[in-house]
């Protein structure tokens, strides 16, 4: 089939890149030409597993990229929506971007067009864009509108689009249903996994995946309802993990026994300085916008949110309970990025404790494996940045690990004990057993688990516990 992707961020650029992997013709719509230029060139402007590979392996062939909106409207049966939502002042999504592209394509419905929406948008967005394309002169029954939340996550996105845990898309009607399992029909009949070129299979994939259709209004809400009870479930484990250090309890042996209630499930419970990124955020202030609107006030989600800011707080306060003063101390930062497998900085957890501990008067060295040219430019230009995890270590009073890269977990511990000025290290992402870490003499603080030690200090840091009165 042939679809435009209109958008070539994030979203747009992984789903394009996957359709034409499944066996589309595709067209990538941009309206920065600066950016079509370099797509065009074989330049890939995100850090993403499996995107260079399959840009690569169908630039020219079924992937063309495109300033012309129009012309691809009328030459595709299918057209996604993947521009951007940012939210505005009051959290909620700005949808112009929507409308803009909504008002384009009515001028080029020539024939039955399926306008499928990809963005994160809140509830009633398909009939509003419904509207616009008909206010703008297209007949209504030249085309359809249909949901189809994207659930991917930075750093793994191709795999999670061509090995989904279900495909969710929201229709009002059979037609437009038909366009859509037809697109997806590679991956739901399973024949995209018998390819021998096929990208690998992650380890937990279920193949073939589900399709889930439902109405437009439902995809709608499973989109926001989803980011929502993932961030209410790490938000939860934060919660927990203060209790824990409260009375000395280990969250990791809390969470190994919830999660082993199927009902519950292990993954997402890792506690840590709270969730960020480009989606998180900015999804649960608009999901709160959209219950208010609707007239239900979702304190719920104030409070996982209130939760996922404390949790910066508390690892602050945690570090000042460590090294006492701030002002002078040199400290080694692991990871800038919002998570571990990405080079996005977009309310990472990790740049806003960097920004508060040189408010505060650190020196910081930092190292990420992909976000430093990106922190670099949010980042003043006090904070040094250094090859490797040893050398932002070299000579600190503590070093920091403030994002989960795999490669920040399997460091060499007597190598870095050499290193540190003092023998301090402060784990916001709990990537090591605090016993195997006083082994190696250094002193080890995280998350929801009791410290390991190696030397004296004030006894409600030392036990990780607050003192009762
Ligand atoms: C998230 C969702 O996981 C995707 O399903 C969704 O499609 C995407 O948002 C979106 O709406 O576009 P993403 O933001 O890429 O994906 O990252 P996640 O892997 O979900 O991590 C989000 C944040 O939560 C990170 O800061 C991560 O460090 C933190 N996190 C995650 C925890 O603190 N604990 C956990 O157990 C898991």
């Amino acid at each position: 089939m042939r679809i435009a992707l209109v958008g070539s961020g994030y979203v747009g650029l992984v789903t394009g890149a996957c359709f034409a992997d499944l066996g589309h013709e595709v067209v990538l719509v941009d309206n920065d030409e600066q950016k079509l230029a370099a797509l065009r060139t074989g330049n890939v402007p995100i850090h993403e597993r499996f995107l260079p590979e399959l840009l690569a392996r169908h630039r020219g062939q079924r992937i063309k990229f495109s300033g012309d909106l129009q012309a691809a409207v009328r030459e595709c049966q299918a057209i996604f929506i993947a521009v951007g939502t940012p939210p505005t002042d009051r959290g909620e999504a700005d949808l112009s971007y929507v409308e803009s592209v909504a008002r384009e394509i009515s001028g080029a419905v020539d024939s039955y067009k399926v306008v499928v929406e990809k963005s994160t948008v809140p509830v009633y967005t398909s009939q509003w864009i419904r509207t616009v394309v008909i206010r703008n002169g297209a007949e209504p029954s030249s085309f359809d509108i249909a949901s189809n939340p994207e659930f991917l996550r930075e750093g793994t996105a191709v795999t999670d689009f061509l090995y989904p845990d279900r495909i969710v898309v929201g229709v009002e009607s059979e037609r437009c249903a038909e366009v859509l399992r037809e697109i997806y029909a590679p991956l739901t009949s399973g024949a995209y996994y018998s390819r021998s070129d096929a990208i690998p299979r992650p380890d937990r994939a279920q193949v073939p995946p589900r399709l889930i259709i439902t109405s437009t209004k439902s995809a709608e809400l499973i989109k926001h309802a989803s980011n929502a009870f993932l961030a209410m479930k790490i938000s939860f484990i934060n919660a927990v993990a203060s209790i824990c250090e409260s009375v000395g309890a280990n969250v990791h042996q809390v969470c190994d026994g919830i999660g082993a209630d199927s009902r519950i499930g292990p993954r997402f419970l890792n506690p840590g300085i709270g969730y960020g990124g480009s989606c998180f955020p900015k999804d649960l202030m608009a999901f709160r916008a959209v219950a208010k609107e609707c007239g239900y006030d979702f304190r719920l989600l104030d409070e996982v949110i209130r939760i996922n800011e404390d949790q910066r707080h508390r690892f602050l306060r945690k570090v000042r309970g460590v090294l006492w003063t701030f002002r002078g101390k040199r400290l080694g930062v692991l990871g800038l990025a919002f998570k571990g497998g990405t080079d996005d900085i977009r309310e990472s957890p990790a740049m806003l404790l960097v920004q508060e501990l040189l408010r505060e008067g650190c020196r910081i060295c930092a190292y990420d494996p992909a976000a430093m040219d990106r922190a670099k430019e949010a980042l003043n230009s006090s904070v040094e940045y250094a090859a490797g995890p040893y050398e932002a270590a070299s000579g600190a009073d503590a070093l920091l690990i403030l994002t989960e890269w795999e490669e920040f977990a399997s460091l060499d511990l007597d190598r870095l004990r050499k290193l540190l000025k003092y023998p301090i290290v402060i784990d916001g992402r709990n990537l090591y057993d605090p016993a195997v870490m006083a082994t190696h003499g250094l002193s080890y603080y995280s998350v929801g688990r009791p410290a390991a030690l190696t030397e004296d200090l004030p006894a409600g840091i030392r036990t990780n516990k607050r003192e009762r009165p």
